[in-house]
């Protein structure tokens, strides 16, 4: 994780949160059906992550454990945490060997910065927090991506001594302008992405899709919401008639060999965390575990890329129990409380954000279940997370036009907005969206198309107070 450590005092509206947390818990539970019923009055509670809540609002807000957890979990998570953070080394190791022959970082935090998240490369030179998803038409035995012969389903655009990189991502941004009711107006810009000195032509009809690494905490609530739930707010045929029809992905799952709802990932692509973090681990950081044996350079014969043979003994370079103790650290994250709940723009943003049907996709509470093999801890918590965990097509704006399982190249999955308020504290950028390419809460908000575009449009029409006071309750999630 990293701590740039903020030496500031925390504020008091921070330091009384642990104590707002219980109280909170006591009182103030608005179901996900609020959206469409009167305009909710009652400030949100504190305890965005429910007894999962960290009284932290400075550069360390993700990055710390929930304080509800055991002693063994909290050692667990130790464990995982020194996982996040290591770097892998090239060849054999007594500990973090194997990195390669491709990858894009040699680390977790890396790209997930203080557990945070990346930002789109400005220039060549610029560090990568960043992936290109690759894939062709058409979709292979389970239903996913088809991968590109020689380059796979991500482009590694780094490799060790002897290997090839697979080519280098490629930006370019146009801008435009976009004029707002009061008069102001706010730059959006529309980037274009391609793949510069690729180490094989890429086969014609090649499809893209550019995402930046999203923060982490928070996330085994989310996988501990019960697939009832989730379910229970799709709406596939916009039955309700509001334009809105969330639906969910479905996803290959390697470990159970079976098809399960997707949660995680910008198009919620990947079915548990056990399972996003070992792809992780294979795709970003070459990195072979049991779910993913086969090194992403696997078939590759060009200028040594291909992978080497497994030899006798364990053929994975990270040993199960690692892969799991990385897996229960960002399980076990904990999230920020809300700062300001009470203020009174804060408390006439979130009725404006109800009243643009944002809450529609950007659900504000779910409840978490026990599951089975997932963290006690993360059991029956009334959480605040802004999200509905459903696909939603977002118009040709966003569109990366590559269908990854169930998601239309249109389609997105919402994200939660919980911590969006302490992205620049802890990360240093407000770029936001999943390929970072807003630059501001506002032009994130332009860029939504598709079933979101009257919510676009209502912030277009508002006034610059009401538009004020919905920025500042979306900085105090
Ligand atoms: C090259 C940058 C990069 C590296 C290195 C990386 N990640 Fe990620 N991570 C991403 C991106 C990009 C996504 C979104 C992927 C998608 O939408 O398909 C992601 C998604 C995730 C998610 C899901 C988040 C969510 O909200 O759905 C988790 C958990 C995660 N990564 C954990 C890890 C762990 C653990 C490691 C180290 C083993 C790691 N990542 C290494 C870029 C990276
Ligand atoms: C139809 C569903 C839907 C509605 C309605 C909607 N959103 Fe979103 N929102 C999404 C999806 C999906 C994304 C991710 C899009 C992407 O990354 O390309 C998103 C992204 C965002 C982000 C960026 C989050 C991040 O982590 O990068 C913000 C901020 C946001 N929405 C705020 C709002 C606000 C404010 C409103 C109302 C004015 C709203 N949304 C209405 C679905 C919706």
């Amino acid at each position: 994780m990293n701590f740039v450590q903020n030496t500031k005092t925390p504020p008091a509206r921070v330091r009384m949160a642990a104590v707002a947390v219980a109280l909170a818990l006591a009182g103030c539970d608005k179901s996900p059906g609020e959206t469409a019923g009167p305009v909710a009055t009652a400030p949100d509670p504190v305890a965005a992550g429910g007894a999962a809540t960290v009284p932290s609002a400075t550069s360390n807000a993700y990055s710390l454990p929930a304080p509800n957890l055991s002693p063994a979990s909290l050692a667990l998570h130790r464990v995982g945490d020194a996982n996040f953070e290591r770097r892998f080394v090239t060849g054999p190791a007594a500990v973090g060997g194997g990195l390669g022959p491709l990858f894009i970082n040699a680390n977790c935090t890396a790209c997930h910065v203080r557990d945070g998240r990346g930002v789109a490369p400005a220039s060549a030179t610029d560090a990568v927090q960043m992936l290109f998803r690759l894939s062709l038409p058409g979709q292979d035995a389970h239903g996913g991506p088809r991968p590109v012969p020689g380059f796979g389903d991500q482009l590694q655009n780094r490799a060790v001594v002897g290997s090839e990189p697979e080519g280098q991502l490629s930006i370019r941004y146009v801008e435009r302008l976009r004029a707002l009711a009061d008069g102001a107006s706010v730059a959006l810009r529309a980037p274009t992405y391609g793949i510069d000195n690729a180490y094989l032509p890429l086969p014609a009809g090649v499809l893209v899709s550019a995402r930046v690494a999203p923060p982490v905490f928070g996330l085994g609530l989310l996988e501990s919401v019960a697939e009832a739930d989730i379910l229970a707010l799709a709406d596939e045929n916009d039955a309700n008639g509001d334009g809105i029809s969330g639906r969910p992905n479905y996803v290959w799952d390697v470990a159970s060999q079976s098809t399960r709802l997707g949660r995680f990932g910008w198009k919620a692509n990947q079915s548990t965390l056990l399972q996003q973090v070992a792809a992780a681990y294979n795709g970003d950081m070459g990195i072979t575990t049991g779910l993913f044996p086969l090194e992403p350079a696997a078939g590759q014969t060009q200028a040594g890329n291909a992978a080497p043979a497994p030899g006798p003994g364990p053929a994975f370079d990270l040993p199960e129990a690692e892969l799991a103790s990385t897996a229960f650290y960002v399980r076990t994250l904990g999230v920020p409380a809300r700062r300001d709940v009470g203020n009174t723009a804060v408390q006439l943003g979130k009725t404006l954000f109800v009243s643009a049907k944002c809450a529609a996709c950007h659900t504000p509470a779910l409840h978490t279940g026990a599951q089975p093999g997932l963290p006690a801890e993360m059991a029956g918590q009334t959480i605040y997370p802004y999200t509905d965990l459903l696909l939603h097509d977002m118009g040709p704006g966003l569109a990366d036009n590559r269908p990854d399982f169930k998601a239309t190249g249109q389609e997105w999955r919402t994200p939660p907005l919980w911590g969006l308020g302490l992205s620049e504290t802890v990360n240093g950028t407000t770029t936001f969206l999943h390929d970072g390419r807003a630059r501001s809460l506002t032009e994130a908000i332009l860029w939504h198309g598709g079933e979101a575009q009257p919510s676009a449009n209502a912030v277009t029409k508002m006034s610059t107070t009401d538009r004020t006071a919905l920025l500042t309750f979306l900085k105090s999630l």
